[in-house]
């Protein structure tokens, strides 16, 4: 087993999960994901930062040991205990008595809740604190909601490297390598948003708060080792920024259109919508039959675009239930600062402009267009169709 040392003292003992279908037994994981881990080789002590979830201890125990052999381990860091990253924690326990876990106050009634773990063991920190290993010094940044309340970070001063949790994360596996400088990584970007908008996009104004706090407390970062995907070092600034435009709600050129359709006529609405878009000039244009594409993807591109149009046909005086359910995604992610427009359709009676104003109201966001058709798509319809694209052309421009 190749020992992959990420920089002086630093090792990585994750394991990667090609056999889960979805992550949280929701999003889909076509690539993968990998769980990591990392060591820390002080001159003096030896610190694991955070495990593997449950199920993957073998290989997890064999790349410790390749890399400690038969010494032992004296602290393990939790930086987030979702089960993901905690499930290996009895494990080490057991293979490590003595081992001390460090966390903070919500860690440690969370360890025992989980793993019923005693206090005995348990260092508690508080933001800022650090513990040396020898030549290498821990510093803990609380980072609350990024994407749990215990969610923190940790610094290795001497070689200003990052562990963050599952901030800067991705799905996708690990295909050989670990860092971005050994291997092609253009791969993981739609993987990064993806990530970040399943996963973390509730939490927005927290992933801010630990932008504003890192950047203000002037450490330097050379590496950023999450706990899912590759360590970033040469695409570091990058990815913080997709990070931050994402967590400012900020898009990129370009719209994204999310329909339900039972017979045809709803989708013709959005393809004339897509048609009119395109003549306008927008090269990015991404179309999600509800019915068809996956949430994951769908909430991923509402994201990453700044134009928004949902359409649905009333549906027993409810959205169409795919449509409802984006709907109730984007509501629960807080999403804000979109060019955002509705299309409806109705045969005796409609409720969809009422349902989608509702959602625009909840979610605190102006509706720039709504239009609603009866029947099929006829004249008038076409001609709606066309200004609600340029009515949301026109606030993207804005
Ligand atoms: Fe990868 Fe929030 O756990």
């Amino acid at each position: 087993m190749r020992i992959h040392e990420i920089k002086d003292s630093v090792f990585y003992c994750g394991v990667n999960d090609r056999t889960t279908e979805k992550f949280e037994n929701l999003w889909p994981l076509p690539y993968g994901v990998s769980y990591n881990s990392y060591i820390v080789k002080g001159s003096e002590k030896i610190a694991l930062i955070d495990t593997v979830e449950a199920g993957n201890e073998n290989l997890f125990f064999k790349g410790i040991r390749s890399i400690i052999g038969g010494r032992k381990i004296d602290y393990l860091v939790i930086n987030h205990m979702e089960p993901d990253h905690s499930g290996g924690i009895p494990a080490i326990l057991k293979e490590y008595p003595e081992i001390k876990i460090i966390g903070n106050r919500q860690t440690k009634i969370m360890l025992a809740g989980f793993y019923s773990v005693p206090d005995s063991c348990f260092i508690e920190i508080k933001d800022n604190e650090t513990i040396s290993l020898g030549d290498r010094n821990l510093r803990f940044i609380m980072t609350p909601m990024v994407h749990w309340p215990e969610t923190m970070m940790t610094y290795v001063e001497e070689i200003k490297l990052l562990f963050s949790g599952d901030a800067f994360g991705c799905f996708g596996a690990l295909n050989g390598g670990v860092t971005d400088t050994e291997m092609d990584t253009s791969w993981y970007t739609d993987e990064i948003y993806r990530y970040y908008s399943n996963i973390v996009g509730k939490y927005g104004k927290f992933v801010q708060s630990a932008l504003n706090k890192i950047s203000k407390s002037g450490i330097e970062i050379d590496y950023i080792c999450s706990t899912h995907g590759p360590v970033w070092h040469e695409r570091l600034k990058e990815v913080v920024g997709i990070y931050d435009r994402l967590s400012r709600y900020e898009g990129e050129d370009g719209v994204t259109i999310v329909y339900g359709s039972m017979y045809g006529n709803t989708k013709e609405i959005a393809e004339l919508i897509a048609d009119r878009l395109s003549e306008r000039g927008v090269r990015i244009i991404k179309i999600h039959d509800s019915s068809k594409s996956d949430l994951s993807y769908m909430i991923s591109d509402a994201f990453r675009y700044k134009g928004l149009i949902v359409g649905s046909p009333t549906y027993s005086m409810h959205l169409f239930p795919p449509v409802e359910e984006f709907m109730v995604s984007m509501e629960t992610r807080e999403i804000k600062n979109k060019s955002l427009a509705f299309f409806g359709s109705y045969t005796w009676s409609s409720v969809t402009t009422d349902k989608f104003k509702e959602y625009s109201q909840k979610m605190n966001m102006e509706c720039v267009g709504c239009m609603e058709m009866k029947h099929s798509p006829n004249d008038e319809a076409y001609k709606n169709a066309r200004e609600l694209a340029d009515k949301v052309y026109d606030a993207m421009k804005k």
